[in-house]
């Protein structure tokens, strides 16, 4: 735990009356490449983004938890007993599944108090769930003294989400805001969970626009694909796409009829492209990332159908941009944010311009959101 000068106060002393025992945060994430396949076993690449989920925590006597958020001040301070999750109640049910699922596990919590700011725009694309979950079992790990490793806090942020959020997500959000270091890629096996830091080339600078399109994880599009993975993994008579990864994903592909056969298509190339641009970053080579970054949007718009016409302009306006090596969607799509890999010191001007271009053709406002202005 860092009780750190950087933080910002906040209003954890003015609505519970005394200090914080702890403090934790953990940032948002940018997924570089690697979509749509944490759920069936595949690789990943996320990296973590300077925008942060802050949270402040004391324990308290009883089996009460009382629950403030500053982006939500206009709810004021709400409640529920450790017990008696009860799910339907917005953004505290992520704190609500966590209890939930650390009872389940065994680890003795008593009753706190907690507030929470984040600076990580929801269904952006940018997992401020995650960031928000491993904020608060960073925490709750601190006052408790739980038992949880890294790796074990991600997976119970994901059982929270699965089992009490209801969202069918994959393991990816919270093993990055879990593990992945500041200025730095973390390619991730999702089967196994092995997991390896890899630098940000120096050349190399991400912008991240919000189409401003927010996305819905806990229905619609999101659970409609995961279920068109499960089927197409049946109907293959495998136990996970992973398990495909050595065969020609176009004679893979054949075996399935529409849309099946793109959906996967896009899982077992997109798993190719990962190892590709895991290669690519630690050799700095910078336009083969470009191009493997514009290949993984248009297997995700084409194949995998998660795009929207909105994200498709931002994409072909910031392709054409100078010193952007590629762009792409990001996240789980059905809008949210795109991705601009750029040369270093070029990102914030070619994001800038994206927006500009956005409105006068669309007359929708898209948010640069990193870099930040004063990076
Ligand atoms: C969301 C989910 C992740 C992952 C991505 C798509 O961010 O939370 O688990 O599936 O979509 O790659």
């Amino acid at each position: 735990m860092r009780p750190d000068g950087r933080m910002r106060p906040d209003g954890f002393a003015a609505r519970f009356g005394s200090p914080p025992d702890v403090r934790a945060e953990a940032r948002g994430r940018v997924n570089l490449i690697g979509e749509h396949t944490d759920y069936s076993g595949g690789f990943v690449l996320p990296a973590a983004i300077p925008l942060r989920c802050r949270v402040s925590l004391a324990r308290r006597p009883g089996k009460r938890v009382r629950l403030f958020s500053d982006d939500r001040e206009t709810d004021g301070v709400l409640e529920y007993a450790l017990g008696e999750e009860t799910a339907g109640r917005g953004w505290i049910d992520h704190v609500q599944g966590i209890t939930r699922v650390l009872a389940e596990r065994g680890d003795a919590l008593g009753g706190f108090d907690v507030s929470v700011a984040s600076e990580v725009p929801l269904g952006s694309g940018l997992a401020s769930s995650a960031a928000l979950e491993v904020s608060v079992l960073r925490a709750l790990r601190d006052a408790f003294r739980l038992p949880l490793d890294d790796v074990a806090l991600a997976k119970t942020a994901r059982r929270a989400e699965n089992e009490f959020v209801g969202a069918p997500v994959g393991i990816m959000d919270p093993m990055a805001a879990s593990l992945a270091p500041e200025g730095a890629a973390l390619f991730l096996d999702t089967r196994s969970l092995a997991h390896e830091t890899v630098p940000i080339p120096e050349g190399a600078e991400i912008g991240v626009i919000d189409s401003g399109l927010p996305h819905e994880h806990a229905r619609g599009g999101y659970r409609t694909r995961r279920a068109e993975v499960e089927e197409a993994t049946r109907r293959l008579g495998v136990r996970e796409l992973r398990d495909l990864s050595g065969e020609d994903p176009e004679a893979v592909a054949r075996r399935l009829p529409e849309p099946l056969s793109r959906r996967v298509r896009h899982v077992l190339t997109e798993n190719r492209r990962v190892l590709e641009a895991l290669a690519a970053l630690r050799a700095s080579d910078l336009v083969r990332m470009g191009t493997l970054v514009r290949e993984a949007h248009r297997s995700l718009a084409d194949d995998f159908e998660v795009s929207t016409p909105e994200v498709e302009l931002l994409v072909s306006l910031a392709d054409r941009r100078q010193g952007v090596y590629g762009a792409r969607l990001t996240g789980g799509g059905f809008g949210g944010s795109v991705l601009l890999l750029a040369a270093r010191g070029a990102a914030r001007a070619a994001a800038d311009a994206v927006a500009r271009d956005y409105r006068a053709l669309s007359g929708r406002v898209a948010t640069v959101l990193l870099p930040m202005a004063s990076e």
